[in-house]
């Protein structure tokens, strides 16, 4: 293993389950020759409805996990582990930290407008993406588009008749929206279609951006990837081909291991 500051040690990421992997693609976009160990809690997932001081207890332990398996940077792809986590992860790990909320946080005041906030009720309840505006900001938990995502069902009826549900509510003058979910991604053309003209702020992609100007690159990597889950391995596998990503080197970690 070599120094955390060692450029050719992958970057770690890590989601409660697959949702992260929306991250995980815009970073390898990104960052094409950057190795990766990517860790998908699916033994634990879903993070959105538990209480938020486990959901900090997890993001702790996998930290370690992937800062003991030799990566060079933890991006913590998952809101409610962002929510839950920060600003302490970041402070006390030994190496640098990067999350979801605050590239989504500095993307919509770049935008500017009246901003929307949608992600799981642990994220919205924490109101860590609110506390960063000084303005008091729409919001809502989505309970419901995770399972729907999961369920390969985002571009089915059934997505819009939800998104309708969540949304009929948003002010008319929302000028932009942040999908504070790692889900969420790829609901943008229905959400699109219920909130016509409002900026839809992934935070994969705008975490993506900030990663790559933040880390110290690879000068001989693989662009490879490697999975780390502590459910079962098969079920992660079927769930990530359904979301676009095809899982080739993948471990599971028994949760007594962290
Ligand atoms: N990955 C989580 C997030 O971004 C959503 C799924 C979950 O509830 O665990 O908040």
């Amino acid at each position: 293993m070599g120094s955390h500051s060692d450029p050719g040690l992958p970057i770690g990421v890590f989601d409660s389950g697959v949702g992260g992997l929306t991250v995980l693609s815009a970073l390898q976009r990104a960052l094409p020759k950057e190795d990766f160990l990517y860790f998908g809690d699916t033994a634990r997932v879903p993070y959105g409805s538990k209480p938020l001081e486990m959901v900090r207890r997890f993001a702790w332990e996998i930290s370690g996990y992937l800062i003991h398996q030799g990566v060079k940077a933890i991006v913590v792809a998952c809101n409610t582990a962002s929510s839950a986590a920060l600003p302490e992860l970041s402070g006390s790990l030994s190496v640098p930290v990067f999350n979801v909320l605050e590239p989504a946080v500095a993307e919509a005041k770049a935008v500017g407008g009246q901003v929307g906030l949608i992600g799981t009720e642990g994220t919205i309840k924490s109101g860590s993406y609110q506390k960063q505006f000084d303005e008091e900001i729409w919001s809502k938990a989505c309970a419901l588009f995770v399972p729907i995502v999961e369920e390969g069902l985002w571009a089915d009826a059934v997505a819009k008749r939800v998104a309708d549900y969540y949304l009929h509510d948003a002010p008319k003058d929302l000028g932009t929206l942040i999908l504070g979910c790692t889900h969420y991604p790829f609901l943008k053309p229905v959400i699109g279609e219920v909130l016509p003209g409002v900026r839809l702020i992934d935070s994969a992609e705008a975490t993506a951006k900030v990663v790559k100007a933040g880390i110290k690159k690879n000068p001989a990597g693989a662009g490879s990837v490697k999975h780390f889950v502590t459910g079962d391995l098969e079920a992660y596998t079927v769930l990530a081909r359904r979301l676009g990503v095809e899982v080739q080197q993948a471990e599971r970690v028994p949760l007594d291991e962290l």
